[in-house]
């Protein structure tokens, strides 16, 4: 299986086939998420949030972004692996931009990036992809600009907000980003922005009418402790108590010394080498 090209995203898009995007942070994940036959695997810098345990997404670095695109591209090594550009690694002129965005390609193995932000982008954007970087835009809630917006608020709920985000969403294209994520978009507005567009959109709380579908992997299965169901999460397992639930078993079976049983150990035999071996 090779991973999924540019032309054949555009292709699913003007054939109506939805895309299956889902993030990964490392190596098991990564597994998981490419033997389950997704299309694209993003690896979000809500890493920071899911993994590392930060409030929000601000503090995560480029080498945090890059040492966890390395592991996953080693778990993944036939799905498309988009990474995130951490917040204030680009809008920081042409160059520095280019500079951050090569590394986490070069470097992690990312085969694309995402940046969040609208038009004003675009340069930048235009930039990257001349030099061969693949963009994928990120329009509506952008989480690195939480303490700017005031909260992870629903995006496009007037018509001054519709037509930036259309706006937006078509100078991205033009600069020549290959798709745009909608966050926490209102589920017309998320539509209308797909309609206008050749380049497909990938929706997160966007409603139905989007080209694709993102998840952050921890939310959909509920891997962590506490894991807040959110409206635009649908979980499909609940990890997180099974994964709770076989440690507490553990921690009682040693405490009871019921676990390592005999058939866990070594006899001095002619077995014991075979057996650590297997
Ligand atoms: O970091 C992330 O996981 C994302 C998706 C929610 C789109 O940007
Ligand atoms: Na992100």
């Amino acid at each position: 299986k090779q991973p999924v090209t540019l032309p054949r995203l555009m292709a699913m898009k003007r054939q109506g086939n939805p895309i299956a995007m889902m993030t990964a942070y490392d190596y098991p994940s990564a597994q998981l998420t490419e033997e389950a036959g997704v299309d694209v695997i993003l690896v979000g810098d809500s890493l920071g949030n899911v993994v590392l345990g930060y409030d929000t997404t601000v503090p995560v670095t480029l080498e945090d972004m890059i040492y966890h695109t390395k592991a996953v591209v080693r778990g993944a090594p036939h799905t498309m692996v988009v990474t995130d550009m951490p917040f204030a690694t680009y809008r920081l002129g042409k160059e520095a931009t280019l500079r951050n965005a090569a590394r986490i390609m070069r470097e992690g193995g990312a085969h694309a990036v995402k940046l969040e932000g609208g038009a004003e982008l675009a340069e930048e954007v235009a930039v990257l992809v001349s030099a061969g970087i693949p963009v994928l835009a990120h329009l509506g809630l952008t989480p690195q600009s939480v303490h700017q917006i005031g909260g992870y608020k629903v995006q496009g709920k007037d018509a001054a907000e519709a037509e930036k985000l259309l706006a937006d969403a078509k100078a991205l294209e033009q600069a020549g980003a290959f798709g745009v994520v909608l966050e926490l978009v209102t589920e017309p507005v998320a539509a209308a922005v797909t309609k206008s567009l050749q380049v497909p959109t990938i929706g997160i709380g966007a409603g139905r009418g989007c080209d694709g579908q993102v998840l952050v992997y921890h939310d959909m299965i509920r891997y962590g402790s506490g894991i807040r169901d959110k409206r635009m999460v649908k979980a499909y397992a609940d990890v997180g108590e099974t994964i709770r639930g076989a440690i507490a078993q553990y921690v009682d079976e040693v405490k009871n010394k019921q676990f390592p049983e005999a058939r866990h150990g070594f006899p001095l035999d002619e077995k014991a080498e075979e057996a650590m071996s297997t």
